[in-house]
């Protein structure tokens, strides 16, 4: 193993003019390509560097695209990264976070040791510094794990200095904590089912709060049979691994703010059951517990950060796989509320599982249930790869949601919760069945969920696409994106 430093990453008040280093990294708008004012200055300095970079690259100031070359002579600075910034009037905290993802992948092309960063400043200083932190650690993130050998080319970067903030270390922490939550529903998401498995999600979740002091419950099988959990525990029956149902309660000194659940569907693997599934569909599920990943992700941001909000981060967490054992399709499950589902799909899993998580969770009293899940092919189908789908019971509690993904750069599109479509999931034996017609298959897993919480204002979010990434986009790297954890934090902390 090779040892390599940790980088550094601090705000400071000095200017672009005065700054030395290997790197330096400014953000220009979109149609401001005009070099005038401090520009001027500093193009002067490098004798003419930021003009001809402008010129030769055709630089337009897009959002997110970057340019870089080596300023020549004997310049205190050694390089110059451009990064394109998109239109004034659009400026939001993302723009500084896509920008901050450009100016980290061009600073690990050009093997950069000392970056400094001047980006515009998105509501106030340290929010800026927070954001630029949480997008550089995960634009570098790097999963080496399951690589025997691993080659380390070029430099690593080791210090970044957050230009014209002044000093921000609160900040630069908490977007430190911010990013490890992500990285962790990363891995964890990244890692294969032989891997990730209930019982090392256990483990994960006995780490957390260990580490972080936060209480932590896990419920064994049966524990589960004792509180009737039968859809989850239907589910599980044709594992070899035993199921576990995880809770981590983060409480904060003193009477909370706000009582809040956070449910994740966590199938370590969805072979699909016997309604296998087929090749193209079944090769990605290990994915199946990005919403159980992004909820321990959550709990570890959530354990450093201790805001004044009880929290209480809940995963139901199995395999659906195929045994002598396992459900036939036609079952009939009795889940945790009483409600009976005949089982006409062992594919329709998820909501199985999440149908007892959403009783328990509601069972704790707490203000607002968020439940995130891989749910349906026909999520990714109506939205695409980008974009969650959010349905909720309370618009009061949407809108936070939607407030929090805005500032996090993530995506979410409220959809119906189509009442009417509980017709297409009537069953003529038990109450209802786990699935309805493919046409609108998001919304009825929606509803189908709607029938375990009573009273509680809650939001689902169909998070199929956007827990996995084709190509590398943003702060985000081919694989794994550990979304909604930014969103899920914001979201606490609001
Ligand atoms: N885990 C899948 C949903 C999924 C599909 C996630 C593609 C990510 C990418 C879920 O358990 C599932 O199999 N859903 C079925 C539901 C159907 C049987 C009603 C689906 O979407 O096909
Ligand atoms: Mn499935
Ligand atoms: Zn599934």
């Amino acid at each position: 193993m090779v040892k390599t430093k940790k980088m550094e990453i601090r705000a400071t008040d000095t200017a672009k003019l005065a700054w030395t280093g290997d790197a330096l990294a400014f953000g220009i708008f979109e149609g401001k390509t005009a070099i005038t004012g401090e520009l001027a200055q500093l193009d002067e300095k490098l004798a003419g560097t930021i003009a001809e970079l402008i010129e030769e690259t055709e630089f337009e100031g897009k959002l997110g695209s970057s340019a870089a070359t080596r300023v020549g002579g004997k310049s205190p600075i050694r390089k110059l990264i451009l990064v394109g910034l998109g239109q004034t009037d659009d400026l939001k905290t993302d723009t500084v976070s896509v920008a901050a993802a450009a100016i980290a992948r061009q600073a690990k092309n050009q093997n950069v040791k000392t970056l400094g960063i001047s980006l515009p400043v998105v509501k106030d200083a340290a929010t800026t510094a927070e954001i630029i932190t949480t997008a550089i650690m995960l634009t570098l993130h790097q999963d080496n794990r399951f690589k025997s050998e691993v080659e380390e080319k070029g430099a690593k970067l080791e210090s970044v200095e957050l230009l014209e903030l002044g000093a921000q270390e609160i900040a630069i922490s908490k977007g430190e904590k911010v990013a490890s939550g992500v990285i962790l529903a990363r891995e964890l998401v990244a890692a294969p089912a032989n891997s990730v498995t209930p019982i090392t999600m256990a483990q994960t979740a006995l780490e957390i709060a260990k580490e972080y002091g936060l209480s932590l419950e896990i419920l064994e099988q049966e524990d589960c049979e004792k509180l009737g959990m039968g859809a989850f525990l239907g589910v599980a029956k044709a594992s070899d691994l035993p199921p576990k149902f995880i809770h981590i309660t983060y409480k904060p000194e003193g009477t909370p703010r706000r009582k809040l659940a956070i449910v994740g569907k966590g199938l370590t693997f969805d072979t699909g059951g016997y309604n296998l599934k087929v090749a193209g569909g079944i090769e990605t599920m290990k994915m199946d517990m990005g919403g159980g990943a992004a909820t321990l992700g959550a709990a570890k941001a959530i354990g450093q950060l201790k805001p004044d909000v009880e929290v209480h981060f809940i995963s139901a967490v199995t395999e659906n796989m195929i045994s002598g054992r396992g459900m036939h399709p036609g079952d009939i499950l009795t889940a945790s509320n009483g409600k009976t589902i005949e089982v006409n799909n062992t594919d329709a899993e998820g909501r199985l599982t999440l149908a007892d998580a959403l009783v328990f969770a509601e069972k704790l009293e707490v203000e607002a249930i968020v439940d995130l899940a891989t749910l349906t092919g026909a999520c990714v189908v109506a939205l695409g790869d980008n974009i969650s789908g959010l349905w909720s019971t309370d618009e009061k509690l949407a809108q936070e949601i939607k407030t929090a993904a805005e500032i996090a750069g993530e995506k979410f599109w409220e959809m119906p919760l189509e009442e009417k479509y509980f017709d297409g999931i009537k069953s003529d034996i038990a109450d209802m069945k786990n699935t309805g017609p493919r046409q609108g298959g998001a919304i009825t897993a929606a509803v189908f969920l709607k029938q375990f919480v009573e009273k509680t204002p809650w939001v689902h979010l169909d998070i199929a696409g956007p827990v996995w990434a084709e190509k590398e986009s943003g702060v985000n790297n081919k694989g794994a994106t550990g979304f909604p954890v930014r969103t899920l934090v914001n979201w606490v902390l609001s």
